[in-house]
């Protein structure tokens, strides 16, 4: 196991840097993966993907996130649960780790609703912060349609079971996690409706869609370095896929609203204008259904978004910054 971070040594620095006389040494920061619905922290594709990362960036500490002790409590965790616990467990949990503690900073790569998971770990808590976050076919804008459970799936039809009451209820709010991410807007205006913005226990929250806005939110989204969000071209599964992309979508006429024209965007409520002004947001597409994901593809991933950074101090003004492969710098 590699040794805490803040045992590297700082070593002295030969390129070009700020006129501080810097000293800096070169990490690769851990990455923390978040699985999907269904999905469960042992399952193979996942160690796979783990072992890859690791080959690509030798030196990469990953973390995949747990809600259970075991695999089935961790994939019954994707279905059942209160969001606001879980995301609070998963920040002790990322907190008090006896590496990513000591981490300057940590990578993310998020799958399907794992993706606004994350997003939002770093708007509530993001100790350590998030440096690049890559989110694939993710519901940042919510489903306008619950996903269909598989035959046997015996879990994910108890979990949908609960649906026999109202989404809106506060026992299903509590309860059933995709539909703390379920989003409803009015016919004629497209504007949320009440109920979502008075109910969604996650969702309206996390995107500071409701009247007070958590500056804080803003604040960390802001801080990223970069935020990639990668849409599957044919993804079926998300209804509308281009929520993978923070769109809204009319659901008669299928007509697209893309972020940058959206209200959340133009008031920046959550930072991303800011973010993308700093050129760190991305927006990807690649080919497939949901969760297609090549061999190809995660590799370019993990050297473009969580390559080895430089740490650089910079002496004077007291300020820790790290540095990319490129001049894209992040404060710490
Ligand atoms: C905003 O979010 C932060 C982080 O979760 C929290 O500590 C703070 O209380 C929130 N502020 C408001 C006004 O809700
Ligand atoms: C989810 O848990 C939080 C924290 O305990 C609580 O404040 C909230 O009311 C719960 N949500 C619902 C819908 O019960
Ligand atoms: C969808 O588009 C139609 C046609 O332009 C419009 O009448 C309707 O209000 C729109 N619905 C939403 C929810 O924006
Ligand atoms: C989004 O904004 C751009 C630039 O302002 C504009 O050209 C485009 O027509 C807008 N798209 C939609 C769907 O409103």
């Amino acid at each position: 196991m590699r040794p805490p971070y803040f045992l590297l040594p700082i070593l002295s620095l030969t390129s070009a840097l700020p006129a501080t006389s810097p000293s800096s040494s070169e990490v690769t920061l851990p990455l923390v993966i978040w699985h999907g619905l269904g999905d469960n922290y042992a399952a193979d594709g996942l160690t796979d993907i783990a072992r890859f990362a690791e080959e690509t960036n030798p030196g990469t500490l990953v973390y995949i996130i747990r809600l259970g002790t075991d695999p089935s409590s961790d994939r019954t965790a994707t279905f059942f649960g209160n969001l606001t616990l879980q995301i609070s467990q998963v920040c002790a949990d990322l907190a008090t780790h006896q590496i990513l503690s000591t981490a300057p900073a940590v990578n993310a790569l998020g799958f399907s609703q794992g993706g606004q998971f994350l997003r939002a770990y770093v708007e509530r808590c993001n100790v350590p912060p998030v440096r690049n976050l890559v989110t694939f076919g993710s519901q940042h804008n919510g489903i306008a349609r619950y996903e269909n459970c598989g035959p046997t799936d015996w879990v994910c039809k108890g979990a949908f079971a609960l649906l026999r009451g109202n989404t809106w209820s506060a026992f299903v709010q509590s309860r059933l996690v995709p539909a703390q991410y379920y989003r409803t807007v009015e016919e004629y205006t497209g504007l949320p409706t009440k109920e979502y913005l008075e109910h969604s226990n996650f969702l309206a929250d996390m995107n500071n869609e409701r009247e007070v806005k958590n500056e804080t939110y803003a604040e960390n989204i802001a801080r990223l370095n970069r935020f990639v969000m990668y849409l599957f071209e044919e993804d079926t599964t998300v209804v509308p896929k281009e929520s993978g992309w923070f769109a809204e979508v009319n659901g008669t006429t299928g007509d697209v609203l893309p972020l940058r024209n959206r209200t959340i965007y133009t008031e920046d409520w959550l930072g991303l204008k800011r973010l993308d002004e700093k050129g760190g947001l991305i927006f990807e597409t690649t080919e497939g259904g949901h969760m297609s994901l090549s061999d190809e593809l995660l590799e370019n991933v993990f050297r473009d978004h969580f390559g080895p950074v430089k740490m650089v101090e910079v002496l004077s003004g007291d300020k820790r910054l790290l540095q990319g492969t490129g001049q894209e710098v992040m404060e710490l």
